[in-house]
C-alpha cells in the first residue's frame, strides 16, 4: 500500500465518523443554534388568518413529536382546523395530567409596514428574531417541546403525564379550537389537573403571569326619537338621547382609566369601555342630509369586565343609565361572556398558597433564575378562559422579559437569548409539574391515545 492509499483510508474513516457525529447530533440536538433554527422553521409557516396553513404547521409539530418519541393525534373538531395533541406518558397514570396549551394561528400582517418580512424569521445583529408569532405564541408552543427535549437528554422521566395541545382558531375567538376541545369527550378523558397557556411579554425584568382574564361584553345601544327639522329645538331626539348615554359612559370610562393612570390599579383590574362605532344620520348623495334630525342612532362598545367585578352592578348601570327604556333606548349584546362560572363563582385560578400549581410554578421560575411579577388579570381574551370556565385551573405565562409588548403589532420580535432562557424556564416548570405527586386522583386514567 502506498502512503497515498493509507491517507485516503484515513480520510474515508474520518468522513464516516463525521457523518456519524452529524447523525447523532440530528436526533438529539439541544444546541442553541438548532433550537433557534427550529423556532425559525415554525415561524416561517404562514398561519395568519384568514387562510392559516394549519396542515403545514401540523406536519411540523408532528415531526417534532416524532423526534421526541411523543404520541401524537390530530383531531378536527371543525373541518380543516386540525388540533394536534401530543402526549408524554408519565409513570403514574392515576395522577391528574398537565396540559401545555398553545395556539398555532397568528393574526394577519401588513407586510409593507414591517422592517423585515413577517414570515422570514430574520435575525438582526442584536439577535432579535422578527416574525409574526414570535410573541403570540409560536414561541411558547415550541419552548414546551424544546424543554421536553432537554429533559429527555438529562434522562428525566415524568411521573405525571404531560399533554401538549396545539390548537387552531384562537385569534378568531377560539370556539373551534380550545372551546370545542375543552367541551369534548377527548378532554374529559384526559383527567387534566392544570393547564398552562399564554401570557404577555414584559418590558421589565419580571415575567408576567395571569390567573384570570376580563370577560368581553360587546354592547350595542340604540336610541329612537321623533325626526324633525334641523333648525328646530325640541326634546327627546334620538341624537340627544344617545348623546346623554355617551356622556355617561365617557364619565365611567374616565373613572376607570384614572385609576390606572394614577397607578392605583393595573389595566386588567378595571372595566375598559371603548366606543367602537357610531351610526347615525340620513345619507344623501353628497354625505348626509344636514337639515334633518334622524329618528334612529346607534353606538357600539367593547367592554371588558374583570372577574372580580359584580356583574349585576354593571348590568343595572347599562339598563338604567346607558340605555334606559325611559329615554326610548334599547340595547343588545353581540357577545357577553359571563363573569361567573356555572357554579356562580368568578372564573379565576387561585394565585396563592391554596393552589399547589401556583406555588410550584413560582418556585420553578425562581430556580431557573427568573423573576415573576405580581399575578395579573389578562386584559383581553385567551384560550385559558375555555378551561377555567369548566373549573380547571389555568395559568397564563409566556416567558418573555425585557421585551416590548408587540403582539398583533408590526415588527413583532423576540430576542433569541430571551427565547433560549424561556426554554430553560420551562425545563424547570415542566420538571416540577411532572414530578409533583400531590393531589392524587382516585379514578383510573381512561385515555387511549
Ligand atoms: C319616547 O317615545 C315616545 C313615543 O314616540 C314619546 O312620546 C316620548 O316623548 C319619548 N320619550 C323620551 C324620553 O324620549
Ligand atoms: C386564594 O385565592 C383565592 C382566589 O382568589 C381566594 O378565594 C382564597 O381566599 C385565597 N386563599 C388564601 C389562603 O389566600
Ligand atoms: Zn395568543
Amino acid at each position: 500500500m502506498t502512503s497515498d492509499h493509507s491517507l485516503l483510508r484515513l480520510l474515508h474513516l474520518c468522513c464516516l465518523s463525521l457523518q456519524l457525529i452529524a447523525l447523532i447530533g440530528a436526533s438529539d440536538d439541544s444546541s442553541p443554534t438548532s433550537i433557534i433554527s427550529r423556532f425559525q422553521q415554525y415561524l416561517r409557516i404562514n398561519t395568519a388568518h384568514p387562510t392559516p396553513s394549519y396542515y403545514e404547521a401540523a406536519d411540523f409539530i408532528i415531526s417534532q413529536a416524532k423526534s421526541l418519541s411523543l404520541d401524537h393525534q390530530t383531531i378536527e373538531f371543525r373541518k380543516n382546523k386540525p388540533l394536534i395533541l401530543l402526549k408524554w406518558p408519565g409513570k403514574n397514570p392515576y395522577l391528574p395530567y398537565i396540559l401545555l396549551n398553545s395556539h398555532t394561528d397568528v393574526v394577519p400582517v401588513e407586510t409593507n409596514k414591517w422592517a423585515h418580512p413577517p414570515f422570514d424569521a430574520h435575525i438582526d445583529s442584536s439577535g432579535n428574531i422578527y416574525a409574526r408569532g414570535t410573541q403570540d405564541m409560536k414561541s411558547v408552543g415550541l419552548q414546551y417541546l424544546e424543554a421536553i427535549r432537554k429533559l429527555q437528554k438529562f434522562g428525566f422521566e415524568p411521573t405525571r403525564t404531560v399533554y401538549l395541545s396545539f390548537v387552531p382558531d384562537e385569534e378568531i375567538g377560539g370556539h373551534d379550537g380550545a372551546g370545542m376541545f375543552a367541551e369534548s369527550d377527548v378532554f374529559e378523558k384526559m383527567n387534566v389537573g392544570i393547564v398552562l397557556d399564554e401570557g404577555l411579554a414584559s418590558p421589565d425584568e419580571n415575567y408576567r403571569v395571569f390567573y384570570a382574564e376580563r370577560s368581553p361584553w360587546w354592547l350595542v345601544i340604540k336610541a329612537r326619537g321623533a325626526p324633525g327639522h334641523g333648525a328646530k329645538l325640541y326634546d327627546n331626539t334620538a341624537m340627544e338621547n344617545l348623546l346623554k348615554s355617551i356622556e355617561n359612559i365617557r364619565r365611567f370610562r374616565a373613572s376607570q382609566f384614572d385609576m390606572v393612570k394614577a397607578g392605583l390599579r393595573v389595566e386588567g383590574d378595571v372595566i375598559s369601555v371603548n366606543m367602537v362605532f357610531l351610526k347615525a344620520g340620513t345619507p344623501s348623495p353628497t354625505g348626509f342630509v344636514m337639515n334633518l334630525q334622524p329618528s334612529e342612532t346607534e353606538a357600539g362598545f367593547d367592554i371588558r369586565v374583570p372577574p372580580t367585578y359584580n356583574e349585576e352592578f354593571l348590568e343595572k348601570k347599562i339598563a338604567e343609565e346607558w340605555a334606559p327604556a325611559a329615554r326610548n333606548m334599547t340595547f343588545e349584546f353581540k357577545q357577553k361572556v359571563p363573569v361567573f362560572d356555572k357554579w356562580g363563582k368568578p372564573v379565576l385560578t387561585a394565585a396563592n398558597n391554596s393552589n399547589p400549581w401556583w406555588v410550584l410554578l413560582a418556585e420553578a421560575v425562581q430556580k431557573a433564575d427568573g423573576k415573576l411579577g405580581k399575578p395579573e388579570i389578562f386584559p383581553a381574551a385567551t384560550d385559558a378562559r375555555s378551561f377555567r370556565q369548566l373549573g380547571f385551573p389555568a395559568i397564563g405565562f409566556s416567558p418573555m422579559a425585557n421585551t416590548p409588548i408587540l403582539l398583533h403589532d408590526h415588527n413583532e420580535f423576540l430576542n433569541q437569548a430571551e427565547y433560549l432562557k424561556g426554554v430553560d424556564i420551562y425545563v424547570s416548570i415542566i420538571k416540577a409539574y411532572a414530578s409533583y405527586e400531590g393531589q392524587a386522583d382516585d379514578s383510573a386514567s381512561k385515555d387511549e391515545l
